[in-house]
């Protein structure tokens, strides 16, 4: 007797790879105090408003997505005059057990990194104290066998050796060169961080990195998913995966169809009232990398 597997026959493309969820455990911040004030990147203007009521819906529906997923998500207090605060994946690097704080390259922010510092110490990490100036997960991304990390506008070149020292990992420099596109994160979504049973998979913009950048990106991932500059555009690289969900930009329309194609479920929010930042999905997301 041939016992049929109900998971292929339901299934609409059968060359997809099966795609597994892993419980992830994140840090947000409330967007209370958020605004534009400064212009720290292209995407900031003073004189847009921000709707905080419409920002704080946005921000609610992507926690709630987080936790109707089963992840786990912890928040950290927000501060007063500090608008950028609710993009937590600047405020540190947790791999494995280690908090490698962040150092933000404007004044504007500065307060924030003491305030993640803390929140990271008191929660059981070890944490270390950066000398360079890096910008937490916006620069550097967590694969199981390497970190991919940005420099050209906010972290530091020294800032990628201090990393690899502190989290005892390989990092790999990439070298960022439009400013649209000024921190990795808003470049380069993880699809797969190669922790579970699947290969490592990304997705990227080519057009945001040098030449010889784009060339270590195209000999390491010849199989990563190539984002359009459209897609790019409304930072649809700047997703969220579990293996099997990826959170994403609503607009970003062409990169889900890709990510169908490839087997993963896309969960498009609205994050527009973030885009007035420069920020989406993951730059509201730190992740707590075990
Ligand atoms: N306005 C913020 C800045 O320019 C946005 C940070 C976005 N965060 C990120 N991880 N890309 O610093």
């Amino acid at each position: 007797m041939t016992v049929l597997d109900t998971r292929t026959l339901t299934s609409t493309d059968q060359a997809a790879p099966a795609r597994a969820a892993r419980a992830r455990h994140y840090l947000m911040c409330a967007p209370q105090y958020f605004e534009v004030t400064y212009a720290i990147n292209p995407w900031m203007n003073t004189s847009v408003p921000v709707d905080v009521e419409r920002a704080k819906l946005q921000w609610e529906v992507l926690r709630n997505t987080y936790l109707s997923l089963g992840h786990r998500v912890e928040l950290i207090e927000p501060l007063v005059g500090q608008p950028d605060m609710v993009f937590a994946a600047n405020g540190g690097l947790v791999v494995g057990g280690r908090a490698y704080g962040a150092r933000f390259r404007f004044p504007e922010r500065g307060a924030e990194g003491v305030a993640y510092a803390e929140w990271l110490r008191h929660s059981g990490l070890s944490f270390v104290e950066p000398v360079e100036t890096n910008e937490g997960e916006g620069d550097f991304l967590t694969l199981r066998s390497m970190i991919l990390a940005g420099t050209g506008f906010r972290t530091s070149l020294a800032a990628h050796i201090e990393a690899a020292n502190v989290l005892d990992r390989p990092v790999v420099s990439l070298e960022l060169v439009d400013p649209r596109f000024y921190h990795l994160d808003t470049a380069i979504a993880v699809l797969d961080d190669g922790n579970g049973t699947a290969p490592v998979e990304i997705a990227y913009f080519p057009g945001a990195f040098s030449r010889h950048s784009r060339r270590t990106l195209r000999d390491l991932f010849p199989h990563a998913i190539i984002v359009s500059e459209k897609d790019a555009c409304v930072l649809g690289l700047n997703a969220v995966s579990d293996g099997h969900h990826v959170i994403l930009p609503s607009a970003a329309t062409g990169f889900a169809e890709q990510l169908r194609e490839r087997g993963y479920t896309p969960v498009p929010v609205d994050l527009t009232e973030f885009l007035k930042s420069g920020g989406s999905v993951k730059c509201c997301t730190m992740e707590l990398h075990r």
